[in-house]
């Protein structure tokens, strides 16, 4: 194990578009999915050490509201690798003592997934450590939409007045609500971009890119990039 950095910070929230898995695979002459099987790995290790330094809440982009597109084989592939993480890592996560959380429209993932994930988050619902979000079916506008359509309802059925609709109410009827915003977004793989990712919660986030492929990204490259975050100066706005 690498010796770790001694972290002045420790940002509260980290977010990842652990992206590039299929590069990996194309790489090593392997099929995408290799790619996805080798980055479950990564998602151990960065689950893991997001515990240990003290990280209250990791999110993970692991199926976004675009990746449907994708040959049915591999969306196939992903959604089984899922269920099998959830099944083999429930002792680790709650060992760990991390609570699992989904964000995302998970009514409509496959029944089998749904099922997989409230079991699981019912399992870890007790323990008191990290929340661990898994992004799955999100999208940051479909998010969004479907809290703007609850919102209308609410107003509609008199619950509230339209002004009393403020950034901060709009928090509460997100995926993420009650969490802190993320601090830090990290993308792999070199695309520098959020793709529908935390669009509102992102706001002031930092963004930290590497050029690693999610497959080979590292603990000590994660340590990194938490090491950077420190040093970064948030202002939000102010001077
Ligand atoms: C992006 O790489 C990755 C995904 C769309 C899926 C992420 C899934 C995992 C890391 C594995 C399983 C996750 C969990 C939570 C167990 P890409 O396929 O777009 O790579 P490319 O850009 O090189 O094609």
């Amino acid at each position: 194990m690498p010796q770790r950095p001694a972290l002045t910070v420790v940002p509260r929230h980290v977010a990842i578009i652990m992206d590039g898995n299929g590069r990996w695979a194309k790489k090593r002459g392997l099929p995408r999915v290799a790619g996805h099987r080798e980055g479950a790995k990564t998602v151990r290790m960065v689950v893991r050490t997001s515990g240990e330094v003290g990280v209250e809440v990791l999110t993970l982009y692991a199926f976004s509201t675009e990746n449907w597109r994708r040959p049915e084989e591999e969306v196939s592939y992903l959604m089984n690798l899922l269920i099998s993480y959830l099944k083999k890592e429930l002792d680790e996560l709650c060992r760990e003592n991390v609570r699992l959380r989904a964000i995302g429209d998970i009514s409509n993932l496959p029944r089998e997934v749904q099922q997989a994930l409230l079991e699981a988050i019912q399992k870890t619902d007790n323990n008191t450590g990290m929340i661990l979000n898994l992004a799955l079916n999100y999208g940051g506008k479909d998010e969004l939409v479907r809290a703007i359509k609850r919102i209308y309802r609410d107003v509609e059925s008199g619950k509230f007045p339209i002004d009393s609709v403020t950034p901060d109410l709009i928090d509460t009827y997100l995926d993420t609500a009650s969490q802190p915003d993320p601090d830090l977004i990290i993308r792999t793989s070199g695309e520098m971009r959020l793709s529908n990712f935390l669009l509102w919660q992102g706001a002031y986030s930092e963004l930290w890119f590497t050029d690693t492929l999610w497959p080979d990204f590292t603990e000590e490259e994660y340590l990194k990039a938490l090491v950077d975050y420190g040093k970064r100066g948030r202002r939000f706005g102010n001077v």
